[in-house]
């Protein structure tokens, strides 16, 4: 078999856009990507991506027909290729032990019976997904069950790119992270992958480890940074009863370099696929070892993180004379982020549902991300108007509740937009993007995150 064969199982986030880079920067290897979703590949193949991600749509076309190619015959692909990413979810258990911490692991586990079972060659195998640490190994097991006598190698590849701007991530990546099995075998797959990344990656930031400091790694690097946001958040908190502001208090203590500037903008609450999911499976794994101070420490960051969207829509309620029964609030993005329509663990699910408790009429507008919040909020039956058009949206409407840091709030009419609504008019900047003072004069009520709050009130 020709080694330069790829197969990625999962065309997600993750996979689709790393397999599109790898496509475009090697193209003496052939890239298949695999999903079981048809609608997903349909997607892939056409010039409606699945996913939104600034960038995508042309580094896909560079390589699609040539040596990228899309498909749901997952058993081909693994036939016919050498290297196997593996890129299927691991979302958080929902049932049994470690229900609500672990990583459910049932469809990585699917994939691995099936490379084994499919499997004519000896293989490599890597894990692109986030997995527990020591996850290889059971995987490994798995592989070499396999009754064939055939040779499987599994390595660990974390990605560390970030949605919305995921090919200049994996353009260029502050490191590259390979870990492998100590064995011959090992070192051998090793070297097939650091090929690959070495066709446009230098060779410095390509690092090797044991497979188990790689999977840890890749955990405690989204911990960390998860850390950090939880950290100026919860003085967000605190700079609203005392008069500090948190924009100048982040920015004077990010400019000390043993802390650095990036990572600390106060908002609603991180969101994301990665955050809350791989800081719990840290937590599991610190109770497995009975290491419950340790678990504590963590687990903190994701309660700071719940408590700091709580805290944001019940500063709505409280300023708006603690009522929103039946008053309209306008919903300014629904994505976790700017630049993708991604809204896994966005904190406008939570924010929403609590506004909607409240009884708030909510009228949801956002870029890219409105048909997955039409999902994720698909139990609701009243309460809700999705709208496609953010001056719709602000019509007859009491508040703005700003959540997402998407660019285009700031660049709108707010004159326009002031003489749309209701008065008294308020805006709630959960990301403090637009600007305040305008605002204020144009007649808002407003109240940034972490800095007080401008009112025309007595
Ligand atoms: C993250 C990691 O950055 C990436 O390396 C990993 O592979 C996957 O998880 P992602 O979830 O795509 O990537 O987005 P990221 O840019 O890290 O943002 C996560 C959340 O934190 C977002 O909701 C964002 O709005 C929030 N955030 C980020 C802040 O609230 N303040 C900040 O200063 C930075
Ligand atoms: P990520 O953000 O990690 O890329 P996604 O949920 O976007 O996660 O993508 C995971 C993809 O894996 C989904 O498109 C899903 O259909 C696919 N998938 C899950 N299980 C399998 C499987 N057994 N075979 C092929 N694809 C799978």
């Amino acid at each position: 078999m020709d080694k330069k064969t790829i197969l990625c199982i999962g065309a997600g986030y993750v996979g689709g856009p790393t397999m599109a880079m790898i496509a475009a920067k090697c193209p003496d290897y052939k890239v298949t990507v695999a999903d079981i979703n048809a609608q997903r590949i349909a997607g892939w193949n056409s010039d409606r991506l699945p996913i939104y991600e600034p960038g995508l749509t042309q580094l896909v076309e560079k390589s699609r027909g040539k040596n990228l190619f899309f498909t749901t015959e997952v058993e081909k692909g693994i036939k016919e290729s050498h290297i196997i990413f593996v890129s299927v979810n691991t979302p958080t258990k929902t049932f049994g032990s470690g229900a609500g911490k672990a990583a459910d692991l049932q469809f990585w586990e699917k994939s691995a019976r099936l490379i084994a079972e499919q499997s004519e060659e000896d293989k490599i195998v890597v894990e692109k997904s986030t997995l527990p640490v020591r996850a290889a190994e059971a995987i490994h097991r798995i592989l070499q069950s396999n009754t064939k006598g055939l040779k499987f190698s599994v390595l660990s590849n974390p990605e560390f790119l970030a949605e919305g701007t995921a090919v200049a991530d994996l353009e260029n990546p502050d490191r590259v992270l390979i870990g492998s099995m100590i064995s011959p075998e090992g070192h051998e797959a090793l070297e097939e992958l650091v090929d690959i990344y070495a066709h446009w990656v230098p060779r410095e930031r390509i690092i090797t480890t044991n497979v188990w400091s790689s999977e840890m790694s890749k955990l405690v690097s989204n911990a960390m940074l998860a850390q950090r946001i939880s950290s100026i958040n919860s003085i967000s908190a605190l700079c609203e009863k005392t008069g500090a502001d948190i924009a100048e208090v982040s920015h004077a203590v990010g400019l000390d370099k043993r802390v650095g500037s990036r990572f600390l903008r106060a908002g609603v609450g991180f969101g994301g696929s990665c955050f809350k999911k791989d800081i719990l499976n840290l937590v599991y794994l610190c109770e497995t070892f009975n290491l419950h101070e340790v678990a504590d420490y963590w687990e903190q960051v994701v309660l700071m993180n719940e408590y700091q969207e709580r805290r944001f829509a019940e500063r709505i309620v409280k300023n708006m004379f603690n009522t929103i029964s039946g008053k309209r609030i306008a919903v300014f993005g629904f994505a976790f982020k700017a630049d993708t329509g991604d809204t896994r663990e966005s904190p406008a699910i939570y924010i929403s549902r609590l506004l909607l408790n409240e009884r708030a009429d909510l009228a949801i507008y956002d870029p890219k991300a409105l048909d997955n919040a039409k999902i994720d909020l698909g139990d609701v039956t009243a309460g809700i108007e999705y709208c496609s058009d953010p001056y719709e949206a602000v019509r007859g409407a009491h508040a703005i509740a700003l959540i997402t840091d998407w660019k285009e709030f700031a660049e709108y009419d707010y004159d326009r937009i002031f003489s749309l609504m209701e008065k008294p008019a308020f805006i709630f900047d959960g990301r403090n993007v637009l600007d305040h003072d305008r605002l204020f004069k144009t007649g808002f009520n407003v109240f940034p995150l972490g800095k007080a709050e401008m009112t025309h009130f007595e």
